[in-house]
């Protein structure tokens, strides 16, 4: 399932994850990030101006990635939708969620700690979840660990992943691909001029490219 979405995450390497307050923020933030060649966003719903600034930015960037992320209920995950979210992430696994999620046919990534939690998504058919809090989960140890038995699944690790360590998760063939705030933490374009995202962020991509061509 989602196979081709799933090809998608590989080539994409970093998929940012983006707070924004003001819509007004949206497309100067998809400017930014696609000129530093990062062509996705996890927009979060962990602020009111998420379903807006998500339409905002597909208006701006057609080619862009763009999904919602920290979607926790069927209705955040449908509003999503509605705004043009191309994928839906949420922190932990919530089976009506993800349920909902497959039965509209649009690519979910739940997030998965532990054996169980893995066990569930691989019942609904998910081959790749996310991996959050990944630092405070134990990192890449962790995931070797669980895909030593869940032969095959992959994770998008965030929380906690940054220049530093960006390589060692990219190098492994467990992870699709990596996300994070790094390069669009607020404080970078509280003043309005994006430039230090557009570095930040193709500072990582050179990384990443480094590692995975
Ligand atoms: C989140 O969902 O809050 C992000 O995964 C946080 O990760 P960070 O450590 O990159 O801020």
């Amino acid at each position: 399932m989602y196979e081709s979405f799933y090809k998608t995450l590989e080539e994409l390497l970093i998929v940012p994850v983006v707070v924004l307050d003001s819509e007004s923020q949206a497309a100067p933030m998809a400017d930014a990030l696609m000129a530093a060649g990062m062509c996705s966003a996890e927009v979060t719903f962990r602020t009111d101006a998420a379903a807006g600034s998500i339409r905002a930015m597909r208006d701006a960037q057609p080619k862009m990635h763009v999904g919602a992320g920290t979607v926790l209920t069927v209705g955040q995950a449908d509003a999503a939708i509605a705004s043009g979210a191309e994928f839906i992430v949420s922190p932990g696994f919530d089976a009506e969620v993800v349920s909902h999620c497959i039965e509209r046919e649009v690519p979910v990534l739940p997030g998965t700690v532990t054996p169980s939690e893995v066990s569930a998504a691989r019942k609904l058919g998910l081959t790749v979840t996310k991996f959050f809090p990944a630092a405070q989960y134990g990192g890449l140890d962790t995931i070797k660990a669980l895909c030593a038995p869940f032969v095959g699944h992959r994770f998008m690790p965030t929380g906690g992943v940054s220049k530093a360590n960006l390589a060692d998760y990219l190098g492994s063939d467990s992870i699709v691909a990596v996300g994070g705030t790094w390069m669009v933490k607020p404080a970078l374009f509280a003043d309005g001029d994006f430039s230090q995202v557009e570095r930040l962020a193709a500072e990582a991509m050179a990384a990443a490219h480094a590692v995975r061509g």
